[in-house]
């Protein structure tokens, strides 16, 4: 393993204005706040406005952790955008972020991996940065959901939010503790009709919608998040005792707790915010992130797990020195 190792500086989310709650939702299709509640354990979700794409919300996002960082675009040189809602079907919504911030050197572009995309956008910026294809990195996960959903289908509709949160990841100086420690990324596209969009540029001309067998995906979760969290351990030689904080993809409540339950993690080391984001899709583990540092739940020095596991299917996680 390389010496070299990349840090996470700073972070910063945004959420559109707009809340839509379970209530809201029940105005529309035939559901329940006592439903969505109790097998999601999703209270609300953030809607983006008419007009909004999701190259404003991966810019907020991405202004706010450039101000955490105390530093301007003009350092940064590589811009990675995880997102399965890009504003365009080209160019890459990460240009047009590039833009949107001034950014005019340097390389930017769109990672396609759904709720997976933050991680294998860490993991992408993390070999970039050490390969010297860039030296520092703002990567974010951005989504508009809520323009792939079908609102008359129930199965699907209540489960999904708006958002983007975003990193400054750069190169530590040798010998410094905090850094990315390990990633593992995984997909087996064999479970591809299980979560998936009914159409696309190449297949029908238009964009689809959410289709989602749930009890398959809900079946595959806890195995696929476990095998990658253990995977970075082993690979670092940590233990499930070392971990300060569990920032898993905010799907679904039983899957976080299922998860946690499985590696035998206390709840209070489990930050959820599927209760007020629902699922954010790529945004959902920075906005998490965005969350708990900005309570001072994660501190310097933390040792910090992200998980995601979606369409593909796709899964990874993350180790991190905070
Ligand atoms: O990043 C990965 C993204 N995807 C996920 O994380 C989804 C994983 N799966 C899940 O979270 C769960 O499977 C769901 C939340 C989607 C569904 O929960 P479930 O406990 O697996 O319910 P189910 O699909 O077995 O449906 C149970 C019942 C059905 O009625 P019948 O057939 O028993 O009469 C559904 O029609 O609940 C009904 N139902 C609803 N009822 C009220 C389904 N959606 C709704 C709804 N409101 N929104």
């Amino acid at each position: 393993m390389s010496e070299k190792k990349t840090f996470i500086r700073s972070v910063g989310g945004y959420l559109p204005a707009q809340v839509m709650t379970n209530d809201d939702l029940s105005k529309i299709v035939d559901t329940s706040d006592e439903w969505i509640q109790q097998r999601t354990g999703i209270k609300q979700r953030h809607i983006a406005a008419e007009g909004e794409n999701t190259s404003d919300l991966a810019a907020a996002a991405g202004r706010k952790a450039l101000e955490n960082a105390g530093i301007d675009i003009a350092e940064i040189d590589l811009i990675i955008v995880a997102t399965t809602t890009p504003d365009m079907t080209f160019p890459a919504t990460a240009a047009i972020v590039q833009q949107k911030l001034g950014m005019h050197h340097g390389l930017a572009f769109d990672i396609q991996a759904v709720c997976s995309g933050f991680v294998y956008a860490i993991g992408t910026a993390d070999s970039m940065l050490k390969n010297g294809l860039a030296r520092r990195a703002l990567v974010i996960g951005a989504e508009t959901a809520s323009r792939l959903l079908d609102w008359t289908d129930r199965t699907t509709c209540v489960l999904f939010g708006d958002g983007a949160g975003a990193v400054v990841v750069e190169l530590g100086k040798p010998g410094e503790e905090r850094g990315v420690l390990a990633t593992a990324l995984r997909s087996d596209g064999q479970h591809w009709n299980k979560l998936y969009t009914d159409g696309g540029p190449s297949s029908t001309k238009s964009m689809g919608h959410i289709r989602m067998e749930g009890r398959e995906v809900f079946k595959h979760a806890v195995g696929m998040i476990t095998d990658v969290v253990y995977k970075v351990l082993d690979d670092t030689g940590h233990t499930i005792a070392d971990l300060d904080w569990f920032v898993p993809h905010q799907a679904n409540r039983r899957i976080i707790d299922g998860a946690g339950q499985k590696l035998g993690l206390p709840p209070e080391k489990v930050v959820v915010t599927v209760d007020r984001h629902a699922n954010t899709s790529a945004a959902s583990v920075p906005l998490a992130l965005a969350a708990a540092v900005a309570d001072g739940r994660i501190k310097r020095g933390d040792l910090v797990m992200i998980e995601a596991m979606g369409g593909g299917f796709t899964w990874g996680a993350s180790l991190i020195r905070w």
